[in-house]
């Protein structure tokens, strides 16, 4: 026979919960009003701040669930009983993923619309950037003397053997393959994205940072990473020798002077099935305000996405960032031929001797 359908709900939810372990929202009080929760892929301490200062303000409690992997996954398999109000995450790769798993919702809201720039948020509403950063070129202060870069002139043969980056299928280097595709099309990028592979110093490897270390160490002349790195590496007391890496290299922001420097998102997006959507818009409105987003500058050293809110001193200390106006929904369009050029080219491989 069949089980009532409410039931059966409930029962499939319970089932779940045992299968996931231990939820850390109890469903029941996560249901009732004055809570919002999120579900973040960023760490504690950067959302933290935020947070903090929405439940001052508005005092809605914040539960925030910290996941590094399995989110979209997570919040698939609670289903329509899923206490995820807001999901927050970073890259256009992963707000796009959300967006295409079917767990965002549409928001049309005026507020976010005028805090917003239009090529920051999806044009259905569906995903919304907090805070940009910008996929730059970090050049040996000893070994580099230009002050200037272009993306296209990594593929110059005189860089050979001088570069370094981390995996050429990481999203961070989809996003930037993703850009140059949309601004020259499939077939130039191809030749570059060779020319890139064909300059490198040793095989992708490592996260952002460990390129700056090499650079540091006297591997590589030019390495690629995000901004925000350098701002933690410059201050890093729990790893203090992170700041002779960032002490090592300088920031250029490649095609500054033409079409723009590369930028990502961080951002968030309203779960589907958000217990509480109205307290899910409050925050998401408060995240995008003068308020948040001057804590993002400070605390994240990322750039504030609202105009007028500046960066802190130490990431305007590098120079002002010409940002490439290029929507980041033609980005999340060109990931997927991007992901299939870096394995046609052999990327990961590294240079050929
Ligand atoms: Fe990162």
């Amino acid at each position: 026979m069949h089980v009532p359908f409410r039931r059966n709900r409930a029962l499939r939810a319970f089932l779940l919960a045992g299968a996931l372990g231990a939820l850390s929202l109890p469903p029941a009080a996560a249901q009732e009003a004055g809570e919002v929760n999120i579900y973040s892929y960023r760490q504690p301490e950067l959302i933290a701040p935020i947070t903090e200062a929405f439940e001052k303000q508005t005092g809605i409690k914040v539960n925030t669930v910290f996941l590094s992997k399995g989110l979209e996954e997570r919040i698939q398999a609670e289903g329509a009983n899923s206490p995820a109000d807001v999901i927050m995450t970073v890259d256009i790769g992963r707000l796009q993923r959300a967006e295409d798993v079917g767990i965002t919702q549409q928001v049309e809201d005026e507020a976010l619309q005028d805090a917003i720039p239009q090529q920051y948020r999806d044009p259905d509403g569906n995903w919304f950037g907090l805070t940009t950063r910008s996929r730059v070129v970090f050049a040996s202060k000893d070994r580099v003397e230009q002050d200037e870069i272009t993306y296209e002139e990594l593929a110059d043969p005189k860089w050979k053997g001088r570069i370094c980056i981390r995996s050429g299928q990481h999203d961070y280097n989809i996003g930037l393959i993703a850009s140059m595709i949309a601004h020259h099309g499939e077939e130039a990028t191809e030749e570059w994205l060779r020319g890139l592979k064909n300059n490198l110093a040793r095989r992708p490897d490592g996260n952002d940072r460990a390129q700056a270390k090499a650079i540091f160490s006297g591997e590589c002349d030019l390495a690629i990473g995000n901004t925000y790195y350098v701002g933690v590496m410059a201050t890093n007391e729990k790893e203090p020798e992170q700041k002779q890496w960032a002490e090592a290299i300088k920031v250029l922001f490649p095609n500054n002077a033409d079409r723009g420097a590369h930028v990502n998102i961080s951002g968030m997006a309203m779960a589907k099935n958000a217990p509480h959507p109205q307290n899910a818009l409050k925050f998401m409105q408060f995240a995008a305000s003068e308020e948040a987003q001057a804590l993002y500058a400070e605390k994240n050293f990322e750039y504030p996405v609202k105009e007028g809110v500046p960066a802190s001193d130490l990431v305007g200390s590098w120079g002002e960032i010409n940002p490439d106006e290029l929507p980041l929904s033609k980005i999340a369009e060109y990931r997927k031929t991007a992901s299939e050029l870096v394995d046609k080219v052999g990327f990961d491989e590294g240079p050929s001797s």
